[in-house]
């Protein structure tokens, strides 16, 4: 290199580093190399997805980093790199306090497998209930469930804009249509990407799904579909008799746990899309859909002392080789709030890869690959390869458009 180059080369480099120490560089350069997320519903399941982002940077470089993820790293991007900018709740222990001890607050019972979670300065503020509290949460001592805050609500739109969120993800009970929908308008209006966890249809809705398309925000919904839940468990199953020509005459699904989403489900009325987006996820994997009085999917009881353990019970009834009848029972136990969030951790990475490479409105891969109801049902082998042909394309995009800052 002749030497006034490498001078001036020397001097570029130098005064980068005095811009990063400044708090504007350091906010710069953060900005650039995180996922900035806001959450809408402070739960059990925002809990495992936080401590998961704690835990897996925290063992980043070590034999335990890629435990437990479906992609270590998604499109150049790993779990770690997520960062909370904003959180949103209504419940009175939750509203006002430090996110990581927010997360840790009652009602919420989901194991604590990462104490130690890395401040991000956010404070949970006030949303608003809409129908997010069911009523009959009344008739429950306070550790089981809601106790709304008196606080008034803050202006979503706006701390979404300020905190600089690129994705809300919401994780709004069963049964708050309203509120999902309320908090998927707040998205629209302060331009940012949504992720609905929620059985409640947002990015399966068309009318939603142009409104996203419109904006030119990508959105990944509905139901989030768990690591190895009930769901994925009994697809696989229904695959597996379809695929060895065993004709399935009946089965059923019975779910049990003992957190805010089991006591919420006891209100049947909340309970509509539930069922829908369970069934539909079931009955997809089959050549011939069963009769609807042939399939019954849905959570059976609220059993305190479980917590946050689910324990589900798959039936299914067949005929073999010559109509002889056979029959499968399985019995799945396990922690249901980190089942979700080691999915939502893809859902989260492959939108903001659309976001970046500028895709508008319903991720039919990633939705397929990460939820219960998206817009167009696949089976989840052809859905993880899609996932992965979407990802490169989405980062060659990204390349082409020269943006490459936001990705690695
Ligand atoms: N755990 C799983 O594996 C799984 C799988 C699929 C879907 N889901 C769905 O994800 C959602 C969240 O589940 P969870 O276990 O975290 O529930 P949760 O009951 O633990 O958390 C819900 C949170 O939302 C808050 N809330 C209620 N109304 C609100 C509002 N209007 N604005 C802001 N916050 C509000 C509550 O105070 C609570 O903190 C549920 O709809 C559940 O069905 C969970």
């Amino acid at each position: 290199m002749i030497p006034c180059l490498r001078l001036a080369s020397a001097w570029a480099i130098r005064l980068a580093h005095r811009f990063y120490r400044t708090s504007a560089g350091a906010a710069l350069f953060k900005v650039m190399s995180t996922i900035r997320i806001a959450i809408a519903g402070v739960g059990n399941c925002a809990s495992s997805l936080v401590q998961g982002i704690s835990h897996y940077r925290a063992v980043r470089g070590s034999d335990q980093q890629d435990i437990g993820l479906m992609h270590p790293v998604l499109g150049g991007w790993r779990v770690d790199d997520i960062e909370v900018v904003a959180a949103f709740d209504i419940d009175a222990r939750k509203v006002g306090r430090p996110l990581e001890e927010a997360l840790f607050a009652l009602p919420n019972n989901t194991k604590v497998f990462c104490a130690k979670l890395d401040r991000s300065g956010v404070t949970v503020q006030m949303g608003e209930i809409h129908d997010g509290v069911a009523s009959h949460m009344a008739d429950y001592p306070p550790h089981q469930r809601f106790e709304p805050a008196s606080a008034k609500p803050v202006n979503v739109v706006q701390v979404l804009r300020e905190s600089g969120a690129e994705i809300l993800v919401s994780y709004m009970p069963v049964g708050s249509q309203l509120a999902t929908e309320w908090y998927a308008q707040a998205a629209l209006d302060a331009g940012v990407a949504f992720v609905n966890c929620v059985p409640c249809f947002v990015v399966s809705d068309p009318k939603w799904a142009a409104k996203f398309k419109a904006k030119g925000l990508p959105c990944v919904g509905d139901d989030i579909k768990a690591q190895v839940g009930a769901t994925i468990t009994h697809r696989t199953l229904a695959r597996l008799f379809d695929d060895r020509g065993a004709k399935i005459s009946s089965t059923y699904q019975l779910n049990t746990g003992g957190n805010t989403d089991f006591l919420n489900m006891l209100n049947r009325e909340r309970l509509s899309s539930k069922k829908i987006s369970k069934t539909e996820a079931v009955q997809s994997q089959l050549d011939v859909p069963l009769p609807a009085d042939q399939i019954h999917i849905g959570p059976s009881d609220f059993v305190p002392f479980l917590k946050d353990n689910k324990v589900c019970f798959i039936r299914v009834e067949a005929q073999g080789f010559g109509g002889v009848p056979l029959n499968m029972e399985l019995r799945l136990s396990v922690e249901d709030s980190p089942n979700s969030a080691a999915v939502v951790v893809d859902a989260i990475r492959a939108c903001k890869l659309a976001k970046d490479a500028g895709y508008a409105g319903p991720l039919e891969v990633a939705s397929a690959w990460c939820m219960k109801h998206p817009p167009k049902q696949m089976p989840d082998r052809d859905a993880k390869l899609a996932l992965e042909e979407f990802v490169s394309e989405a980062q060659a995009k990204i390349r082409a458009s020269g943006k490459v800052s936001t990705t690695r």
